[in-house]
């Protein structure tokens, strides 16, 4: 008997090139993790939508890192899968599921964009939960969200014991503040930016140092926001550096945005 797929289909909005902020952070955050397995690492882009652009691209990101890498596409919706098989190659395959992840074993990525967004935020820990379960010790689970064209992300990483940092990335040029970002925060903190809550405090500072950091904009938005991003720092456990910030990225402990029960 074949089990129903845990989830539920939604819309499957996806663009080429939509989820590169998101695939360039994983490639430099976890590409060490993924070198140091023995095995071929495996990653799954759980829910990839109408076409298989953002797990083709995947792949060729991930092997940037470690070129043993493969990639499993993981849909809810059979068309979308049937649609995606003529795209299959040395290292990339689709297949139908859902949150149970139908792959054999462990895998070292998974990589969940703009799925939970179309759930209730009650569902949010138990998919978590679920997910990180399915990860190799030193696996990563990155889920978030980000507009059509990929300018504005908002991820948050885990590891098999929870969830341990939110990223925010942005295209620097398109960005009035950093508050802007805000429509994009994942479905664990969408329903969170309000008063007295973490992340509605953090962007509330974020967008104070940004001001106080115009000065900076004569010498561009990536310094401007360079510039931002160490005030901030001083008041919040920000986990990266410039190298990072240079991409018009942050990377801030999950402790420190987590919603307030
Ligand atoms: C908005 S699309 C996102 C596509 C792609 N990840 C992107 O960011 O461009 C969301 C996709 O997730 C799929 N989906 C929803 N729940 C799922 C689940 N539990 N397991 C696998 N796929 C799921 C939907 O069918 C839909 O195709």
């Amino acid at each position: 008997m074949t089990r129903r797929p845990v989830g539920t289909a939604t819309r499957g909005t996806t663009n080429p090139n939509r989820l590169r902020r998101m695939d360039r952070w994983i490639a430099a955050a976890h590409g060490a993790a993924l070198r140091r397995g023995e095995a071929p690492p495996v990653a799954v882009d759980l829910g990839y939508g109408a076409a298989p652009w953002t797990a083709v691209e995947l792949l060729t990101r991930l092997r940037t890192a470690d070129p043993r890498c493969r990639v499993v596409g993981i849909e809810i919706d059979p068309e979308r899968v049937t649609a995606a098989r003529p795209y299959e190659r040395e290292g990339l395959d689709f297949r139908h599921g859902g949150f149970e992840v139908p792959v054999d074993g462990p895998v070292a990525l998974i990589r969940a964009a703009n799925v939970l967004r179309q759930y209730d935020e009650d569902a949010v820990a138990e998919v978590w939960a679920r997910l990180c379960g399915r990860l190799t010790p030193g696996g990563l689970l990155v889920e978030g969200t980000c507009d059509e064209i990929g300018r504005r992300h908002v991820w948050v990483a885990l590891g098999p014991e929870g969830p341990r940092t939110v990223t925010f990335a942005t295209r620097l040029g398109s960005l009035e503040h950093p508050s802007d970002l805000a429509e994009r925060l994942p479905k664990a903190l969408i329903h969170r930016n309000v008063p007295g809550e973490p992340v509605h405090a953090f962007l509330r500072d974020f967008d104070r140092a940004w001001a106080a950091a115009a000065p900076y904009a004569s010498l561009g938005a990536r310094q401007r926001w360079i510039s931002a991003v160490r005030r901030l720092a001083a008041d919040w456990p920000v986990c990266d550096d410039r190298r990072r910030w240079r991409q018009g990225e942050v990377t801030v402990a999950w402790e420190a945005l987590a919603p307030r029960l």
